[in-house]
């Protein structure tokens, strides 16, 4: 497996693929990498010849007080487990090269970014577009990779990817749970054992408003008082952000389940914001 590190590098290397016929799938990641990120390097795998792994923890998407200085870190064991997952490459630039002094060109996704995470976080997905129009830039991909978990991310990078016209095949990857359903995130990490069982209170809340919708019950309201509920009886200390009903593909906020409706939240439990979505129809 080659590990690269210098922008120079990772250009003429897939510069040299591309002439040469190989296609590239490209999953970018921020390292830390649990079984979610495995599973998207497998799918990868099956979609292109050569499978790039990006490790690269993006500063301009965390805003101040936010946990850049404290986001988990095992550049080792990812590399390690990149190979053994079969990944070819990893690309792992250095944050002074992707952001040199005087750096001033961002990309944004004007509306799509307003809403539910972009309202939590003003900043954070003008980072997210402005890396990974890089990472397209370096690497030059036929198809790329991102998580279910973050619906709204992938949703918007799709976004940029078809207005900047990027000859890119976008491929969504299914959200992977721990056995008790947690959505595998870097920072379940945070969690203590004694407070982990809380954070299934979102994974709770989906389930019942799945059941809800089920028993033909799509009035959202009703919908989201029953998962603040539920939230809190599994954590009393739980602080809810949002609990959103939108349009899968155009984020469009609706007062009824409809088909591809897709139920996401926000939720603070002990310093640590998880997040989590389900399609409800
Ligand atoms: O989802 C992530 O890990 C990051 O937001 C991404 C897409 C790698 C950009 O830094």
């Amino acid at each position: 497996m080659k590990i690269i590190r210098s922008i120079k590098k990772i250009q003429s290397l897939t510069k040299q693929l591309a002439s040469e016929g190989t296609s590239i799938g490209l999953v970018p990641t921020m390292g830390f990498l649990h079984e979610g990120h495995l599973s998207i390097i497998k799918r990868a795998l099956q979609k292109s010849d050569i499978v790039i792994t990006t490790i690269f923890v993006n500063p301009t998407q965390f805003a101040q007080g936010e946990d850049l200085t404290t986001y988990p870190r095992d550049e080792k064991g990812d590399i390690q487990k990149i190979k053994d997952a079969g990944g070819q490459i990893v690309f792992i630039p250095k944050a002074s090269d992707i952001y040199p002094n005087g750096y001033e060109t961002y990309i944004e996704v004007e509306s799509l970014t307003k809403i539910l995470e972009g309202k939590s976080r003003p900043s954070h997905f003008k980072g997210v577009t402005t890396i990974v129009a890089k990472l397209f830039n370096m690497t030059r991909p036929d198809v790329v990779l991102f998580g279910l978990k973050d619906f709204q991310q992938a949703t918007v990078l799709k976004k940029m990817t078809t207005d900047l016209n990027y000859p890119i095949k976008f491929i969504i990857a299914p959200t992977v749970r721990e056995k008790d359903g947690l959505a595998m995130s870097s920072r379940n990490k945070y969690f203590s054992k004694s407070e982990r069982p809380d954070a299934l209170a979102l994974i709770y809340a989906l389930k019942a408003a799945k059941e809800m919708v089920k028993a033909n019950i799509t009035d959202c309201q009703r919908i989201q008082k029953e998962m603040q509920a539920v939230i809190k009886t599994t954590c009393k200390k739980a602080r809810i952000e949002y609990i959103a009903f939108n349009d899968f593909n155009s984020l469009k906020p609706t007062d009824k389940v409809v088909k591809n409706t897709i139920c996401s939240l926000a939720v603070k439990l002990y310093n640590v914001r998880l997040i989590d979505n389900m399609k409800l129809m």
